[in-house]
């Protein structure tokens, strides 16, 4: 009799185990919760004395009712109470997946993103799902040009292969960014057949005049076995932490064709860094699991541990 009833006991709890982490990853992870991941890191080649602040925004990939305007304004705010030197935009403005009922067109998301605010400005590279479509994935695609130009009314400038001077207390860096490296100029996905994307990192490289820090801002990862030395800190997006990241198996969604090592976190490699924020949104489904939405936080030139922080909302 205790035997049948362990038995039945143990039959039910597998599909409430299952059932309670799908509702867990469709209706609380993705949307109710916002992390805050923190890094602290002074590369080899950052400046001696240089304390700075970067606040990250990666993947937003807006799109009713997961992420709409309101709640990228939320965010927004999120960063701004982290009191940044510099907001970093790493792409991927537009949705990502097919569950959205309404599109937020640029200019909402510009208008949301129009109360960052940031001593030293707010920077942005642009996506592959801001190439390869526009606010929805069935939009036509129009060379970005929607988004980018909402983002430059919002005050964030875009840098697509393009390097821009920072000056903070007296000391110089630089930031840098990258064109995608997935979608060509008309829209295909160039990394399909083998062709390369927009990317020219020896071009933008070419735009730093002086031998100031770099920091480089890259959609996809994959570009960092090519950066030099040179740059103190390559910061991406695009992988969304592997979005589904089952116990065991680990990451399942996001981009994993450039191998499971860049999919997530803090990666050093013969004095160069790599920082791969987990996003904000979602492609494929409007799904996370053991791996939030996320705004990033680094301070260069500190000492104190990285460390997570949590807030619900
Ligand atoms: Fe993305």
């Amino acid at each position: 009799m205790i035997d049948r009833r362990r038995f039945l006991s143990r039959a039910l709890a597998l599909p409430l185990i299952g059932a309670s982490t799908a509702v867990y990853a469709v209706g609380v992870e993705p949307n109710l919760i916002l992390q805050v991941k923190r890094y602290s890191l002074t590369p080899a080649r950052w400046a001696a004395g240089l304390t700075l602040r970067l606040a990250v925004m990666s993947d937003i990939h807006a799109g009713e009712p997961f992420m709409g305007a309101a709640r990228i304004r939320r965010i927004c705010e999120a960063v701004n109470a982290l009191d940044p030197d510099v907001v970093l935009l790493l792409g991927d403005f537009n949705a990502g997946h097919f569950f959205v009922t309404r599109a937020v067109d640029a200019q909402q998301i510009g208008e949301a993103l129009s109360v960052l605010r940031a001593p030293l400005g707010c920077y942005s590279v642009l996506g592959n799902h801001d190439w390869a479509h526009g606010p929805l994935l069935t939009s036509p695609f129009d060379g970005a040009e929607a988004i980018r130009r909402a983002l430059r009314q919002a005050g964030i400038k875009v840098l697509e292969n393009d390097a821009a001077p920072l000056m903070k207390d007296g000391q110089k860096f630089w930031i840098v960014g990258l064109g995608d490296q997935l979608v060509d100029a008309t829209g295909w996905e160039g990394w399909i057949d083998g062709k390369t994307g927009q990317d020219d990192l020896h071009g933008a490289l070419a735009k730093v005049s002086d031998r100031a820090p770099i920091i480089l801002m890259a959609h996809e990862p994959m570009i960092f076995s090519s950066v030099p030395k040179r740059v103190a800190l390559t910061l991406c997006g695009h992988t969304h932490g592997g979005q589904i990241n089952l116990p065991l198996l680990g990451p399942i969604v996001g981009d994993l064709r450039f191998g499971p090592d860049l999919v997530y976190g803090h990666f050093e490699s013969d004095e160069r860094h790599l920082i791969v924020s987990g996003g904000l949104g979602e492609s494929v489904a409007p799904v996370r699991l053991l791996r939030p939405p996320e705004i990033v936080e680094i301070v260069l030139g500190a000492t104190d541990a990285s460390r997570a922080e949590w807030v619900g909302w």
